[in-house]
C-alpha cells in the first residue's frame, strides 16, 4: 500500500463549534463533506479523544465554520492544537451565536452551517457523525482555505488526532527552530530566526517567538 496516494485526496478546513451546557467548545477538522442534497446532510469524523467528540454526542448539534485563507493563524493554533477540556476556546476567537445559541467563528470564514446529528457510527479511532444542515449563511467572499493551501502555502502541520495524520515528522536538519505548539519548522536557519523581531509569530498557529525550540539535531 502506497500511503502517498492518499495525500492526493482533497479537503477543506473547518472549525466545529459546540455548546456543552453553559460552555462552548470546538476543534479544527478537515473532514466535513456534504453527503446528500435532500435533505441536506453532511458527515464529519471526530477523534474519540477530542473534547468536541463528547460534546457533539451529548448535545447532538454543532456548527461548521468554513475557514477562509484569511483566518487568523492564532485561531487555528487554539482550535487545532489545544483541547477545550481546560480552555474556553471561543473566548479567544471572534465569534457569534446562531439563532439556536451555538457558537461559530465570524471572521476569516466564508460562512457557517448549523447541523443536527441524525446518526453516528464508531470508526476505529474516530466517530463519523451524520447530520442534517438546518441553517446556513454566507459571511464573506474570501477564498475558502483548502487543506492543500494549509499544507503547501502556509506549511501547516497536522496533529495526530486528525484522520489524515501521516506519522511522526521526519528528522529535521540540526539548528532548525520549530514551533512548540504546531510543529512548523522555520525555513531560514537558526541565525536568521534569532534576528527576527520579538513580536514574530508562527505563521501557522500564531504562537509567539518564545514558543519556538531550537532542534539540536537528530529526530524531532
Ligand atoms: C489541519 C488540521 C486538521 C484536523 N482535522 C481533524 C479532523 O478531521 N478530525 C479530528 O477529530 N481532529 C482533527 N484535527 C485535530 C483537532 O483539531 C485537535 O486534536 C484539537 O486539539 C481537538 O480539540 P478538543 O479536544 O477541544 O476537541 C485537525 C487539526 C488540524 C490542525
Amino acid at each position: 500500500l502506497d500511503r502517498t496516494a492518499l495525500f492526493k485526496l482533497s479537503y477543506g478546513l473547518y472549525i466545529i463549534g459546540v455548546k456543552d451546557g453553559d460552555k462552548y467548545g470546538g476543534c479544527v477538522v478537515n473532514t466535513v463533506t456534504q453527503a446528500t442534497a435532500s435533505p441536506i446532510t453532511v458527515t464529519v469524523c471526530i477523534n474519540k479523544d477530542n473534547y468536541t467528540n463528547e460534546c457533539v454526542k451529548r448535545s447532538k448539534e454543532f456548527t461548521v465554520s468554513i475557514l477562509s485563507e484569511h483566518i487568523d493563524r492564532g485561531v487555528i493554533g487554539v482550535f487545532g492544537f489545544s483541547t477545550g477540556k481546560d480552555r474556553d476556546k471561543f473566548a479567544e476567537a471572534p465569534h457569534s451565536l446562531t439563532p439556536a445559541g451555538l457558537p461559530y467563528i465570524n471572521k476569516g470564514v466564508t460562512g457557517y452551517l448549523e447541523c443536527r446529528v441524525i446518526d453516528f457510527t464508531d470508526n476505529f479511532t474516530h466517530t463519523v457523525f451524520i447530520a442534517e444542515v438546518r441553517e446556513a449563511e454566507n459571511i464573506s467572499d474570501e477564498p475558502p482555505m483548502t487543506y492543500a493551501y494549509y499544507h503547501d502555502v502556509i506549511k501547516g502541520k497536522t496533529p495526530k488526532n486528525a484522520p489524515i495524520y501521516a506519522g511522526e515528522p521526519q528528522a529535521e536538519p540540526s539548528g532548525a527552530y520549530t514551533c512548540g505548539v504546531c510543529g512548523y519548522v522555520y525555513p531560514g536557519g537558526a541565525e536568521e530566526f534569532e534576528r527576527l523581531p520579538e513580536d514574530y509569530k508562527c505563521p501557522v498557529c500564531g504562537a509567539v517567538k518564545s514558543k519556538f525550540i531550537l532542534k539540536s539535531g537528530g529526530n524531532l
